[in-house]
């Protein structure tokens, strides 16, 4: 059994950075190999795992449409072996951790069984790996359509402020809604700043509004310099404030 952690929160609150950072935790930890989902449209979970993109699932599927209707499908073989096939071949294997990028979600035109079966395929996959990471877009209504069935822990991401923590709330509340199937709902306060107290009392505020604090990451220089350097966050050093803050809140994790 795969334990899933799917990282969500409004958009650039550092869902990306953070998920790096908790594939680089289990990597090291030797749950290998984690099975990292970029769910973002906008890809770009490989860029802070160091690792290019080749194929996407959403392209791999209109190319089979394509060819679907220009009658050029394999002969002889099944669309679902033909869908697990172009899966495998979208696979990006790297030291530690396989990456699959969905990339652009299904168009108007697409018929639905290729969206039944790709989420299939995807839990079948998913059910090979110990730790499932996936990096989401800003927002929550594509996640009960385009990935697993059971989420272990949905890690909310949010700014440093009382509206963030409102926002975060509010993705809680709207995957109840959609009733996405939920373990465990953790905050993560991405780039807390300013005096000691600052992240106690934010967590306080959150608290406040029913949600578990699983800890803060602080504004991190050595995060901002990765970025401006074009280096991955997963090869941060382990001395890094958001390497060991990230460190500290997933000890707390159990799968
Ligand atoms: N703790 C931190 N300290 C400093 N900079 C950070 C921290 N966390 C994230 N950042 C920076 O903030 C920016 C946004 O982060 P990131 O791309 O991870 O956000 P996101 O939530 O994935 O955004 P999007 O909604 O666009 O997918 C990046 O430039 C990243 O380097
Ligand atoms: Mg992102």
């Amino acid at each position: 059994m795969s334990f899933t952690i799917a990282v969500a929160g409004k958009g650039g609150t550092g869902k990306t950075t953070i998920s790096s950072l908790v594939i680089r935790h289990f990597v090291r930890a030797g749950q290998t190999p984690v099975f990292a989902v970029d769910a973002d449209a906008n890809y770009n979970l490989n860029d802070q795992l160091g690792v290019q993109v080749a194929a996407t699932i959403g392209g791999s599927r209109e190319e089979m449409k394509r060819k679907i209707n220009a009658n050029e499908a394999p002969v002889g073989m099944s669309k679902d072996d033909w869908l697990e096939i172009q899966m495998q071949a979208s696979l990006i294997e790297s030291e530690g951790f396989d990456l699959l990028v969905m990339g652009r979600p299904e168009g108007p035109g697409c018929y639905c069984a290729a969206n039944n079966m790709l989420r299939r395929h995807l839990e079948i996959l998913a059910g090979n790996y110990k730790v499932v990471v996936i990096d989401n877009e800003a927002g929550m209504e594509h996640l009960s359509r385009r990935t697993t069935a059971k989420i272990d822990l949905l890690l909310l991401v949010s700014e440093p402020s009382p509206v963030g923590i409102m926002t975060a709330a509010r993705i809680r509340d709207l995957a109840k809604e959609l009733e996405i199937q939920v373990e465990r709902t953790g905050l993560v306060i991405n780039r807390v700043c300013g005096a000691a107290s600052v992240g106690a009392r934010l967590a306080e505020e959150a608290r406040g509004l029913g949600l578990e604090v699983l800890g803060t990451v602080p504004l991190d220089d050595a995060v901002v310099e990765q970025a401006l350097a074009h280096r991955p966050a997963f090869q941060l050093p382990d001395d890094a404030p958001a390497v060991k803050a990230i460190e500290a809140i997933l000890a707390t994790v159990v799968l």
